[in-house]
């Protein structure tokens, strides 16, 4: 730790903005000390230590876990706040109807009164980070300034962070400022706890013409790591705009066929639709030879390269996954993930000192500690771990993590995969009739809601591209930019739409999903490269049932056409009811949208 009297060593870099953003954040926040990350292992050795004689977290057991913790937060703060976050444009049109806004001047003010002191008697954490690999061509660099050593800890897992990046900075580079508290100062004597926070005073600030962050009150996930949702999305959103590329909420992924040809494509699903589980897929048996590398399991930067095609990079070095659900059955790679060098957040532990969580195991064992540290047994009414408690996990433990997953320059990408949750009405697989089609076809996706999103369970969210909450402008101009894209490439990716969620008229699910879903994959990456056949529907073009490869799979034609079938009356209701959506982004919305309306009714 760096005292503060000693100037010299707490301005340790050439970059003057950096250095004088740094001291007028030791000014306001007043912390004990502070810390420039250098992003090492004896580092962050030295904060687990900490913590742990701390009591904010538990080692896990060497044998059964390595180098693994676990983290329990405060109840009340579990979770991304979509309520408290907010887009502070200069202008309320400039965040558009779908984000929070707040006149920026009146913001900064609000937080400059919470940010006041709010570091006394703790460490202020300085984070240099690349979203990207060190110095690549599409990567950004951030620094952020926190005081809670959780989320270093976790941002050295996700982001490459340390001395490199201040490396790449050099002495003028741009840099995103990310400024965070957990917003609760400490007496001289105060004990602390063991997650601290500000649930009542929680805020998630972007300042997108600043292209700055601010984020108060919340230690949890994407409220705090600031790379990810924040940086990675809402910033660099407006970014991509501006420069002309695209910052997408999406999972990347390799397929590999039997003749070695590999064909990647990006995917967008809504919060809890399984992205991690199709990025990391295991084809059937049966399909052998063919084999799904992840590139990413959340966000892409995609960006034209000079030969005009498509490249794309996971911006990001780990995976924060749900852990609920994830087993051996579901995701064995996620599973080999977290299987060391691992920080648990909200998950239960067992007697044996491992972690457990609903679905991990088909037997429940007989005691555990509860998420909040209660004993708990299979009598117990409350879940073990929480809904949305997670595992964070180094990029490089997955066993299918790609040979190119670090490529500076991205991987070319050949297809788009849109998707959504949709018990009815969706069929398993189509192809839009081109760009603009796609463009029309994910801006209108939709995902029928689960606990872990706020709102009532089981309506239909309309969710454009999986970013209606990771937007940072307005809606109706990330369409545009869309259309626009196809102006300057030589050749666009061909766009699809998924749904493995369909449900027949008893509830029962129509597609087993997980590695089957290599049997629609695998006719994508045929129809992206020009392979494979399908016929025309009005609502794009389909693979009959002789176009998918069903070895290993019992799936009678009957079944496969209900899975596939589209009623033309319901299509057209719904068709009619994207016009909330067009009224609601009205003024903005490019009229290629309404021209693909009228085509997609005149269709039906
Ligand atoms: C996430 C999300 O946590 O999309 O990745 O909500
Ligand atoms: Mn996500």
């Amino acid at each position: 730790m760096t005292a503060l009297n000693d100037p010299k060593s707490i301005f340790q870099t050439e970059h003057r903005a950096l250095n004088r953003w740094i001291e007028k954040m030791i000014t306001m926040c007043q912390p004990d000390s502070v810390h420039w990350c250098n992003g090492s292992e004896e580092e962050a050795d030295t904060l687990f230590s900490q913590m742990v004689e701390q009591g904010m977290c538990i080692r896990l057991n060497e044998k059964l876990r390595p180098n693994s913790y676990l983290f329990r937060s405060d109840p009340r703060d579990v979770a991304r706040v979509e309520s408290r976050t907010f887009i502070c444009s200069q202008n309320r049109d400039g965040a558009g109807p779908t984000n929070n806004w707040e006149e920026p001047r009146k913001m900064r003010r609000k937080m400059k009164r919470l940010f006041k002191d709010s570091m006394r008697g703790r460490t202020m954490y300085i984070i240099p980070f690349s979203m990207g690999p060190v110095g690549g061509p599409i990567s950004k660099i951030g620094v952020e300034v926190t005081d809670s050593p959780y989320v270093v800890v976790n941002m050295r897992i996700m982001a490459r962070i340390g001395d490199a990046v201040l490396e790449a900075l050099g002495k003028d580079g741009f840099f995103v400022p990310c400024l965070h508290s957990v917003g609760c100062p400490l007496e001289p004597d105060q004990v602390d706890v063991s997650w601290p926070c500000d649930p009542e005073n929680t805020h998630i600030v972007h300042f997108p013409e600043e292209r700055t962050i601010v984020s108060y009150g919340s230690g949890y996930g994407g409220n705090a790591l600031l790379g990810k949702k924040c940086l990675a999305l809402r910033i660099a959103s407006t970014l991509a705009r501006d420069e002309g590329w695209m910052a997408e909420h999406m999972l990347i992924l390799g397929v590999e066929e039997p003749d070695g040809r590999k064909t990647y494509v990006t995917a967008a699903f809504p919060s809890a639709c399984g992205k991690t589980n199709f990025a990391m897929l295991i084809p059937p048996k049966a399909m052998e030879g063919y084999k799904v590398t992840c590139v990413g399991d959340d966000i892409a930067w995609i960006k034209p390269g000079e030969d005009g095609y498509l490249y794309a990079i996971n911006p990001e070095a780990g995976f924060f996954g749900v852990a609920p659900g994830t087993s051996a059955q579901t995701n064995p790679n996620a599973i080999a993930s977290c299987s060391k060098d691992t920080i648990f957040t909200n998950v239960a532990l067992t007697d044996e000192g491992d972690v457990w969580w609903e679905g991990i195991t088909e037997e429940v064992p007989e005691h555990l500690i509860d998420w909040q540290g209660n004993d708990w047994t299979p009598q117990s009414d409350s879940p073990a771990a929480h809904p949305n408690s997670r595992f964070t996990s180094p990029a490089e433990n997955c066993p299918a993590i790609d040979p190119d997953w670090e490529k500076p320059e991205g991987v070319r990408v050949h297809a788009i995969i849109f998707g959504g949750r949709r018990m009815s009405d969706v069929p398993l697989v189509s192809q839009a009739f081109n760009w603009g089609h796609g463009v029309y076809l994910g801006a209108t996706t939709g995902s029928e809601t689960t606990a872990a999103a706020e709102g009532a369970m089981g309506q239909l969210r309309r969710d454009p591209m999986a970013m209606l909450p990771f937007c940072g402008y307005h809606m109706g101009d990330y369409f545009r930019h869309w259309f626009k894209m196809q102006r300057d490439l030589r050749e666009t990716p061909r766009v699809f739409n998924v749904n493995w969620f369909r449900k027949d008229e008893k509830g029962n699910w129509m597609w087993p999903g997980f590695g089957e879903n290599m049997r629609p994959l695998k006719w994508i990456i045929e129809r992206a490269t020009g392979r494979a056949v399908g016929i025309e529907t009005p609502i794009g073009w389909m693979p009959r049932y002789a176009d998918l490869d069903w070895r290993g799979l019992d799936m009678d034609e009957a079944t496969y056409s209900s899975l596939m079938s589209i009623d033309r009356d319901r299509l057209r209701m719904q068709t009619l009811q994207h016009e909330e959506l067009f009224l609601k982004l009205f003024q903005h919305l490019p009229k290629e949208m309404i021209f693909e309306r009228e085509l997609l009714i005149s269709r039906l």
